[in-house]
């Protein structure tokens, strides 16, 4: 069974707990990378069971609207659910590591400061992976971080003083190749190697601070509620407390 088997089986797990666990009516957050792109597909003839979605990333928008879900601007919800302390009940998204706790490394994809805000928007995250994401200790996923693109010189120099070195994302391929990485908000996005995480909540908060800084891809303070894992056998449910 291909990882990318193993991404399908977890998201059609998640499709089932979705539907089940919301009544019809409400809104769902959708994330972004290739997890989320197997959920959105499987999900998409459920998609009148939703009152509408709210997209992590310029590339799930597009996917969502190409299937017919109704997409709705994270401040376009109606009053009466937007003033509710959470307005979308679960966010599903993918990550790039997780360990037992639940913290997450986010933003392999560059989506990580929207996948941040609607998790922040959400009752509960539930994290769809397969199984090389689980790890003991976070840090070997270099841990992206959304800069300002002026503020690129401090932000690294501040981020060795952590402890790793920080290398600008660069377009990999097409016309673009070798210039900085557009995220969908124009940020730049710094890379963090050679980290091993020993705090992540601590380290959150420590990078947060740096001038320049639009969010960093560790989801410690908002980790994981759940977690389903893609295993050969079957998919794994934890509940992080
Ligand atoms: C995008 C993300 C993705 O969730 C993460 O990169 C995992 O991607 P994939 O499901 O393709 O392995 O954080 O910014």
């Amino acid at each position: 069974m291909s990882q990318d088997d193993l991404k399908k089986r977890v998201a059609q797990a998640a499709k089932e707990y979705v539907i089940q666990k919301m009544p019809k009516g409400q809104y769902l957050g959708i994330g972004t990378g290739s997890t989320a792109n197997w959920f959105i597909d499987l999900l998409a003839p459920h998609r009148d069971h939703f009152a509408g979605v709210i997209s992590s990333s310029l590339a799930s928008t597009e996917r969502l609207l190409k299937l017919g879900f109704h997409v709705v601007d994270a401040n376009q919800l109606p009053d009466a659910i937007a003033k509710q302390s959470h307005p979308m009940p679960i966010y599903v998204d993918g990550a790039d590591e997780i360990n037992p706790q639940g913290h997450m490394i986010k933003g392999g994809g560059g989506a990580l400061t929207r996948e941040k805000i609607i998790a922040s928007m959400a009752q509960e995250f539930v994290c769809i992976c397969d199984e090389s994401k689980l790890v003991q200790q976070l840090g070997h996923f270099p841990l992206p971080v959304e800069i300002i693109p002026m503020a690129q010189t401090a932000v690294n120099k501040a981020l060795a003083l952590l402890g790793g070195q920080a290398q600008l994302r660069l377009i990999k391929s097409g016309k673009a190749e070798g210039q900085p990485y557009l995220t969908d908000n124009k940020g730049w996005i710094v890379d963090i190697h050679g980290l091993s995480i020993q705090d992540p909540i601590a380290l959150e908060a420590a990078i947060n601070q740096i001038p320049g800084v639009i969010s960093v891809g560790l989801f410690a303070k908002r980790k994981a509620d759940v977690l389903l894992l893609g295993k050969k056998e079957t998919v794994e449910s934890l509940r992080f407390s």
